[in-house]
C-alpha cells in the first residue's frame, strides 16, 4: 500500500472525489482508521478535550501532544499524519512556528502540521513550508481563539465572508496544502472551495468542501455529551463499552469470571 502524499489530495480535488479525515490519538484507533482507508489522520489539539480532559484546547502543550503524535505515526502504513500545533507554540513568530513544526516532524515523525489562523499567519505558514514541511491551515471558527470569537459560533456570515475568502487565498499563497473550514456557512465554504486549487476540509461547513473531518470520539459515539449540529454518530461505542464493563463487573462479583478456559495450572 502506498503512502498518501499531499499531491494525492490535490488530485482527488481535481477529480471531484471527496475524502474523509479523522482525528486519532493512539495506536489502536490509528491502525483501525488507516486500515479502513482514511487517508489523512489528524492528531488534533482536540486531544485537550478528548484525551486529557481539559475543558478547552488552550491548556494542552507540545509535551503532552508529542507522544500521541509518535504513537499515531508509528501505527499507520498509508495515512498522512498531521500534527496540530497547540496554542502558544506558534503564534509568537514565524520562527517559533518553524521551531515547533520541526519538533513535531523530528520527535513526532509527523508528515505535516496544522495551525489556526488566516492572513496574519501567512508568514508562519510560509516559514514552515519553506523548510519543507507541509502545512494545513484552519480558518472559520478556530477553537484556540474562542475567547476572542465569543464562544462556539458560526464564522463568515454576511460581510465576514470576504475576510474568510481572503484568509483562505492568503494561506494557499503562503504554501498551505489544504485548509480546514470550521463552522462556516455552506455557501461560503462552497465559494472558497471553488476559488482554491488546494483542498478544503470541512467541519460544520456543508457538503461542498473537498474533504470532511470529524473528531473520532464524536463520529463513533464515544462522547456521550450533547454533540454540535455538524456531528453525525456512526456507532455507539460509549454504550458498547459501558455494557462490556458492566458485564465484566457482574461476572467478577458473581464468580463467573474467570472460567476454566481462562486459567493456567
Ligand atoms: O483539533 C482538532 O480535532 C481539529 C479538527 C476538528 C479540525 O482541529
Ligand atoms: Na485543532
Amino acid at each position: 500500500a502506498r503512502r498518501v502524499r499531499v499531491h494525492h489530495l490535490r488530485e482527488l480535488k481535481q477529480r471531484g472525489e471527496p475524502w474523509p479525515m479523522l482525528t486519532a490519538y493512539d495506536m489502536f484507533t490509528a491502525k483501525i482508521f488507516d486500515e479502513a482507508g482514511i487517508p489523512v489522520l489528524l492528531v488534533g489539539d482536540s486531544a485537550a478535550n478528548t484525551v486529557f480532559g481539559y475543558s478547552s484546547s488552550l491548556p494542552v502543550s507540545v509535551e503532552e501532544l508529542m507522544p500521541l503524535v509518535r504513537a499515531v505515526t508509528r501505527s499507520v502504513s498509508k495515512a498522512l499524519v498531521v500534527a496540530d500545533l497547540p496554542f502558544g507554540s506558534y503564534q509568537i513568530s514565524p520562527e517559533q512556528a518553524l521551531t515547533t513544526a520541526v519538533r513535531f516532524m523530528k520527535d513526532g515523525q509527523a508528515h505535516a502540521v496544522k495551525l489556526e489562523g488566516g492572513r496574519r499567519f501567512a508568514p508562519h505558514v510560509e516559514a514552515i513550508t519553506a523548510a519543507g514541511v507541509p502545512v494545513m491551515g484552519h480558518i472559520g471558527f478556530t477553537p484556540q481563539s474562542e475567547h476572542n470569537l465569543g464562544g462556539y459560533r458560526v464564522q463568515g456570515r454576511g460581510d465576514a465572508a470576504e475576510d474568510l475568502v481572503a484568509d483562505a487565498l492568503a494561506l494557499q499563497e503562503a504554501g498551505a496544502f489544504a485548509v480546514v473550514l470550521e463552522m462556516v456557512p455552506a455557501e461560503v465554504a462552497k465559494r472558497i472551495t471553488a476559488e482554491l486549487v488546494i483542498p478544503t476540509v470541512g467541519i460544520g461547513a456543508g457538503p461542498d468542501c473537498d474533504a470532511q473531518v470529524l473528531v473520532w470520539q464524536d463520529m463513533a459515539g464515544m462522547n456521550q455529551g450533547k454533540a454540535p449540529r455538524f456531528v453525525k454518530r456512526y456507532a455507539d461505542l460509549a454504550g458498547a463499552l459501558s455494557r462490556a464493563a458492566g458485564q465484566f463487573a457482574a461476572e467478577v462479583r458473581g464468580g463467573e469470571f474467570p472460567g476454566p478456559e481462562h486459567v493456567f495450572h
